[in-house]
């Protein structure tokens, strides 16, 4: 774990990711559930419908963790796929859904041959956004649909300031009690890393997702990214 304040970056931004997720695996579904007072489920289960796919579609969860998209996406009746790099994660998982040890900046997927993809609380996570922008859009068929769930920022500027004490204070305590302390004052200061929203839109529709847009939720705490693979 870096040292308070420090952001790593590249390889090691990677390495200590990985072991991040797989030390705090095994309390993360808990933790995350407490800290958003259960609104993640609706979040993801917002993002599975703007998908829009049809029965039987396959999708990729990407950075799937513990694996609760892919649930959701077995409940609307899409054929997920999970990956990610945590080994300790996909240990901790209790879903239904094939599961696979992978980095998503490299798939072991050929082009152009799932239906969607989706991705939630991940993109922060990753050495390189970029890179894995250019993956999503070299996997997904034409026609085929992204629904990407990430954190955000409130524009009020009152909510703007009660998220921030809520996620920066309140939150790295409920982790230190229940989890990992250090990975808890990590994860609010791994925001940013995260690049503003009208950055992410253009960098989606540079890489073939060219209709994409974004929605906030929540009052702006969360967003989620949809868009459709040019034809
Ligand atoms: C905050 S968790 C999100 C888990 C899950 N998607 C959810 O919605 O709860 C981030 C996940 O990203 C995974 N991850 C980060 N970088 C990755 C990479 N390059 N390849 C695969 N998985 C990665 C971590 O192992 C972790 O499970």
């Amino acid at each position: 774990m870096p040292k308070d304040g420090d952001l790593p970056q590249g390889d090691e931004k990677a390495i200590i990711v990985e072991q991040m997720f797989d030390q705090i695996a095994p309390r993360y579904d808990l933790i995350n559930r407490l800290m958003t007072f259960r609104m993640d489920v609706g979040w993801r289960r917002r993002t599975v419908r703007g998908l829009s796919l049809e029965p039987g579609s396959t999708v990729l969860d990407l950075a799937c963790g513990t694996g609760d998209f892919c649930d959701d996406l077995l409940r609307f009746g899409l054929n997920p796929v999970g990956i990610d790099f945590s080994a300790g994660m996909l240990a901790a998982a209790a879903t239904d859904a094939p599961l696979v040890r992978a980095d998503v900046l490299q798939l072991p997927i050929p082009d152009s041959c799932v239906d969607g993809i989706i991705c939630g609380f991940a993109l922060r996570n990753f050495k390189d956004l970029t890179r894995f922008f250019r993956e999503i859009s070299r996997v997904v068929k034409p026609g085929g649909r992204i629904g990407l769930l990430d954190v955000s920022q409130p524009s009020n500027a009152l909510l703007r300031w009660g998220h921030g004490v809520y996620f920066d204070k309140v939150v790295p305590k409920i982790g230190a009690l229940l989890s990992d302390p250090s990975a808890y004052r990590y994860l609010p200061k791994s925001v940013d890393y995260l690049p503003d929203s009208e950055t992410l839109l253009s960098d989606l529709q540079m890489v073939g997702f060219s209709d994409a847009t974004q929605i906030s939720l929540s009052g702006g705490i969360t967003q989620i990214f949809l868009g459709t693979q040019e034809l």
